[in-house]
This record gives C-alpha cells, structure tokens and sequence, in this order.
C-alpha cells in the first residue's frame, strides 16, 4: 500500500484549507492510499539561526541543531512514496509556520541528503481573501521543491469564489494521484 505525507498549514481547522486538505485525503483514502496527516501550526518548529557564516550541520551533516519536531516531520516526509504540500495564503506566500520548516528542509536536503528527490509532490494553495497570491505562494513552494530535486505533478490554487468546484475537484485529483503512485507518472521531467 502506498503512503503519502499530507504536510499542511492554517492555524483554523474548519477553514479553506483543511477543507482543500480534507477532500485530497478523502480521494487519495477511496484509492486505497493509506495517509499521514502533518498539522504544522500544532508542531514546534524554531526558526533557521543561519549557524556558523551562514552554514551549519545543514551543509555538513544534513542535520539542524535545533532540538524540536523538524527531524521527525522530514523523517515522515522520506518514509512518504508522495507528499502534497497544502497552505492558506499569507502575504502572497506560504505561511510563516511553513516558511520555517521549509527553511530548514531545504538547507539539510538541498546540498547533502538529497533524501526526497525525486517525490512526486502535489501544491495546495489556499487564498481565503481577495485570491490574490495564490500563484505566488504556488511558485515559492515549487521553486523550493526544486532545489530540493523533487517534482511537482499539480499545482492547485484555492480560492474563495472556485471553491464550490475546486474542493470536488481536489478529491478527483486525489484519486487521480494515487493511480498514479501506483502505476507510474504521465511527467516528461
Ligand atoms: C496574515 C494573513 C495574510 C493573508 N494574505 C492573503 C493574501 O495574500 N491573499 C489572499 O487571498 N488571502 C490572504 N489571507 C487570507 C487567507 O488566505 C485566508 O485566511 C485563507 O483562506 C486561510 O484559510 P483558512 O484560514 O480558512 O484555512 C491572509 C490572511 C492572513 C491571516
């Protein structure tokens, strides 16, 4: 049974965002995909303190000094066949929940780890206000991934005013997602 990591960010648990995240599980659970679900605001997550001049254990040993719930996320996030990254919106970016632990993974991963290339990744962005941004925060998530060397296979913006037809929308691509961990992805990179 394939396994993917739900990694996700608002501080509302009935808001845009877990009801974006809600419907992707409810498609990846009908294709029989088993899923771990990473609530970020309920996490402890220091921020990056940018060690020695500028590189620490990041760069040498692809571990972070800091003592909190990051190693055991990115533990999650490997053991993960894929991981869909969901975020509402917050200044036309991730929030700052995310931008910490996204600091973070890629110094460990992007050089010296290299332990997600390769994961076929799914973006959720939620923009619960005028929807402005939503493309913004999809770009700054993919642009990360990228450095990291995993691939994007969607990349879907949530709007207030889509809602009524992204959200069943986000359990067909759930479905679609898990046929396509089983077998095999219709990417040309
Ligand atoms: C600090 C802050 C910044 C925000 N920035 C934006 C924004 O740039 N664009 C937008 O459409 N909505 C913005 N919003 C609205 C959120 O995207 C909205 O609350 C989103 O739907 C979060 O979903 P949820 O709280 O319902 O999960 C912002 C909200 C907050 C609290």
């Amino acid at each position: 049974m394939k396994k993917v990591a739900v990694i996700w960010s608002s501080p509302n648990t009935d808001g845009l965002t877990a009801s974006a995240k809600d419907r992707f599980i409810a498609g990846l659970t009908e294709a029989g995909v088993q899923t771990e679900e990473i609530h970020l605001n309920r996490k402890k997550i220091g921020h990056c303190m940018a060690c020695g001049d500028g590189w620490g254990t990041c760069r040498s040993k692809g571990a972070c000094v800091i003592q909190d719930d990051f190693a055991e996320i990115y533990r999650k996030l490997q053991e993960a066949d894929g991981i869909v990254w969901v975020s509402a919106v917050y200044w036309w970016e991730m929030t700052e929940c995310f931008k910490a632990f996204f600091d973070r993974l890629r110094r460990c991963e992007g050089f010296t780890n290299r332990f997600l290339e390769g994961k076929r990744c799914v973006l959720i962005a939620c923009a619960g206000g005028t929807g402005r941004g939503v493309l913004d925060c999809l770009q700054q998530f993919e642009r990360g991934l990228t450095h990291m060397g995993m691939r994007v296979y969607d990349r879907i913006p949530v709007e207030r005013y889509n809602r009524d037809y992204m959200l069943p929308a986000l359990a067909e691509a759930g479905k679609t997602y898990a046929e396509r961990l089983e077998t095999g992805f219709d990417m040309y990179y």
